[in-house]
């Protein structure tokens, strides 16, 4: 039998992999199922990308290698649309790197900027995918708790100096999977300050930046003075235009700090589908007729999901931006204890905070990725499983 890497040996299991043959099993068993689990919404796309990737996927030039460069209406789409967005410009061939859905280029980034044994600071809990780049290019993450008691911000004061030296990049995230927290301008400056003086990459992952609720706008990195000198942001189609299973985004960021994420890419993929990229142009030009419609939908879930948790015994604050809650748990509940209990007696799919590394543990993650009412009704069955496990505590 041919040996694993150590590499591979060294990674976590990815917790969302178990879950749909878990959900199959579960609907198999007559289960009425409401999953809150994965953040992947039931809401269709915009009507003009599905329009335009059944014309695109009809024209034989569009079922050709795309290569690094893609297609060149997609880049020139995604500049106008950060302009129009963050009133910010970029070359469209030199700055804009077009990916397979973000997470392709945040797990490879690293590969371009990490040795054996350098440092990355990964916030926990948070998404995976940055402790999986850094382990795959064999970098030494340090997790950085994320607290409550400090806005679920980055706490770089109490960074030790001489982990910062070693450090090659920061990655950040807000509006934040899974807290659902946001950074205000002045935390950003103090960050890319710090990243400037100590040369650390700054990895802002956008991901959430357009769906945020009362009157809350989410910043772009690059609206820091200094932060191009140090910052590379991810964006995506997945989550503000229900494209998750596309799989479209880019990095945006100066010519030497992309440059080597797009040299990885040529070793790695031969660009995506085209008329995918065709399709994302015109979700991205539609974002004046769509997001505001999409964004209320969210919502409209984000308070019925505030009110149900609150009204069934939980503790929720009121989430400005993302499509989630995270809901703390009482001392005696094990985010997986509760998880499980949640998931075979009730049929409800959540995310245990330990999922997004032991900083997680005591909270646990629902996703507005269904209907208000049946929002509701998983809060009323998590609200008994909380009472079960609550009784002779
Ligand atoms: C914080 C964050 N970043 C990036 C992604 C990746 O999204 P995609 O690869 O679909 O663009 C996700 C998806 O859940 C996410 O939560």
């Amino acid at each position: 039998m041919p040996r694993y890497s150590e590499r591979l040996l060294g990674l976590p299991d990815y917790p969302m992999a178990a879950i749909p043959a878990k959900k199959r099993e579960l609907v198999a068993r007559g289960v009425d199922v409401i999953d809150l689990g994965a953040g992947d919404a039931d809401l269709a796309p915009p009507p003009a990308a599905v329009r335009r990737i059944a014309e695109a996927a009809a024209n034989p030039a569009m079922s050709r290698y795309g290569f690094g460069l893609g297609l060149m209406e997609f880049r020139e789409s995604v500049v106008r649309w950060m302009r129009g967005r963050f009133g910010l410009g970029f070359d469209p061939l030199k700055e804009i790197v077009p990916l397979l859905g973000s997470k392709e280029g945040i797990a490879h980034l690293a590969l371009a900027y990490v040795n054996r044994g350098d440092v990355t600071i990964v916030p926990e809990p948070g998404y995976l995918s940055y402790l999986g780049g850094t382990l795959l290019s064999d970098g030494e993450p340090y997790v950085c708790a994320l607290r409550r008691e400090n806005d679920f911000l980055v706490d770089i004061d109490a960074i030790p100096r001489d982990v910062l030296k070693k450090a090659r990049i920061l990655y950040l995230n807000y509006p934040n999977n899974p807290t659902a927290a946001v950074a205000p301008l002045d935390y950003l400056e103090r960050v890319v300050k710090l990243c400037r003086e100590l040369d650390i990459l700054l990895v802002y992952d956008n991901a959430y930046s357009e769906i945020a609720f009362d009157g809350y706008v989410p910043p772009s990195i690059f609206e820091v003075d200094g932060a191009r000198d140090v910052a590379i942001e991810f964006h995506s189609v997945s989550k503000s235009y229900n494209m998750t299973g596309w799989r479209c985004g880019w990095a945006a960021g100066s010519l030497e700090l992309v440059g080597p994420l797009a040299q990885v890419k040529t070793f790695v993929d031969t660009g995506n589908f085209m008329a995918v990229q065709a399709a994302a142009a015109s979700a991205l030009d539609s974002s004046a007729g769509f997001l505001p419609g999409n964004v209320a939908v969210f919502k409209e879930r984000r308070d019925a999901a505030v009110a149900a948790f609150t009204e069934c015994g939980f503790a929720c604050t009121t989430p400005k931006a993302t499509m989630y809650l995270w809901i703390p748990l009482p001392e005696h509940i094990t985010s997986a204890e509760f998880a499980q209990f949640l998931i075979e007696e009730e049929g409800v799919v959540v995310m245990p905070g330990s999922n997004f590394g032991v900083g997680g543990e005591g909270y646990f993650r629902v996703s507005f990725v269904t209907s208000p009412e049946r929002i509701r009704e998983a809060a009323v069955r998590a609200g008994r499983v909380l009472t079960r496990l609550s009784v002779g505590a």
